[in-house]
């Protein structure tokens, strides 16, 4: 179905060095697979995914479509090939101003369909993601998993062969990550998509996959199906990143209170780990923090650690929250 071949990616920053994005690779996905990507923030995977459907111009490589080389279309194919490709992506991409229906109808009207058909149309997928109740509502009153239904349902207007999820659930909450893995996978089975999907969750990678790359560097070091890389994974990252999933378990145990809060993961190194940069946090912004859990003693002894903050607050704030952390060298995952 996909086939990519020596696929290079190179971007220059501002002092014109290179930055090797994607270094030679080569992948096949199949009709109606479920395929993952996974690796650390960096690694490539959003390059990689959007040079699926051009968002991203290869440097070096070839992507074939149903047998199709699209590295050489030109604008009017390229309108055709992203009309058979869906997309979502982590922040769900909603236009704020436009309800829910003229959301999903945005893809419909650009192919100049009549009004009627629309309609129809958008009434189907607004029954099929379960929003029919929401069909005139703002972005702005849905909670998290509702916006990416509506994205779901904006990506699947034109029928789509494929979908590509760029991070779709890494917003969520574990709950709502379930239930959106779950409309994904009845998607597949329904409609016999291809579903390209990456992340930096095994957990993702566990209740949904087919098969799985481990991206690294730009580099696919290791294509396994997801039995196979649990029982028996080839390379250190993969190991890693099941192990990451066992030490999980203990952290779920503690429920958040709030089903809209946002589950942030903050992984601590050396010197920022000594400095009070979370209660600094709660002082500068309108939010709430409850500790979930955290390795408070190794952080101390070692200077390494995480801790697993529920942050309660407006979007905007726990948004401005987020940065400071990340401007303050903590690396965040939003879980
Ligand atoms: N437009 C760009 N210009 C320069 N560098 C970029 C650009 N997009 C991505 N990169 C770099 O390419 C590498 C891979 O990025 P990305 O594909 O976004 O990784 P991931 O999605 O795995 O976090 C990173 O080093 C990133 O900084
Ligand atoms: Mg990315």
């Amino acid at each position: 179905m996909i086939r990519i071949e020596n696929l290079s990616k190179t971007f220059y920053d501002e002092n014109n060095n290179n930055i090797e994005a994607l270094k030679n690779v080569n992948l096949e996905i199949n009709e109606g697979e479920i395929f993952g990507i996974i690796g650390l923030s960096g690694a490539g995977k959003s390059t990689l995914i959007r040079c699926i459907n051009r968002l991203e111009e290869p440097t070096q490589g070839k992507i074939y479509i149903q047998g199709e080389d699209i590295t050489v279309y030109d604008k009017e194919n390229l309108r055709n090939l992203r009309k058979n490709i869906g997309m979502i992506f982590q922040h769900f991409n909603l236009f704020s101003q436009k309800t829910v229906y003229k959301n999903i109808a945005f893809p419909l009207e650009l192919e100049g369909l009549s009004k009627d058909e629309i309609e129809k149309r958008v009434d189907t997928l607004l029954e099929y993601v379960g929003l029919e109740d929401k069909k005139y509502a703002y972005p702005s009153q849905l909670s998290g998993g509702q916006k990416q239904r509506v994205a779901i349902a904006r990506a699947l207007a034109n029928n789509p062969k494929i979908l590509l999820s760029d991070e779709g659930t890494s917003a969520l909450d574990p709950k709502t990550t379930k239930s959106i893995l779950d409309l994904l996978r009845r998607t597949r089975d329904e409609f016999g998509l291809t579903i390209v999907l990456i992340t930096h969750q095994m957990e993702v990678i566990k209740d949904i996959c087919d098969r799985v790359a481990i991206i690294e560097n730009g580099e696919i070091i290791e294509i396994n199906t997801v039995e196979e890389l649990f029982k028996n994974p080839r390379t250190k990252t993969a190991h890693e990143f099941i192990s990451r999933i066992k030490s999980d378990i203990t952290e779920e145990i503690i429920e958040p209170n709030e089903s809209s809060a946002t589950i942030v993961r903050l992984g601590y190194t050396g010197e920022n780990a000594k400095k009070p940069i979370v209660s600094r946090m709660v002082k500068n912004f309108d939010i709430e923090v409850n500790i979930l859990s955290g390795d408070i003693n190794r952080l101390i002894k070692t200077s390494v650690g995480h801790l697993i903050l529920e942050i309660q607050g407006e979007d905007e704030e726990i948004n401005k929250a987020i940065n400071y952390l990340i401007s303050n060298n903590v690396n965040v995952e939003v879980m």
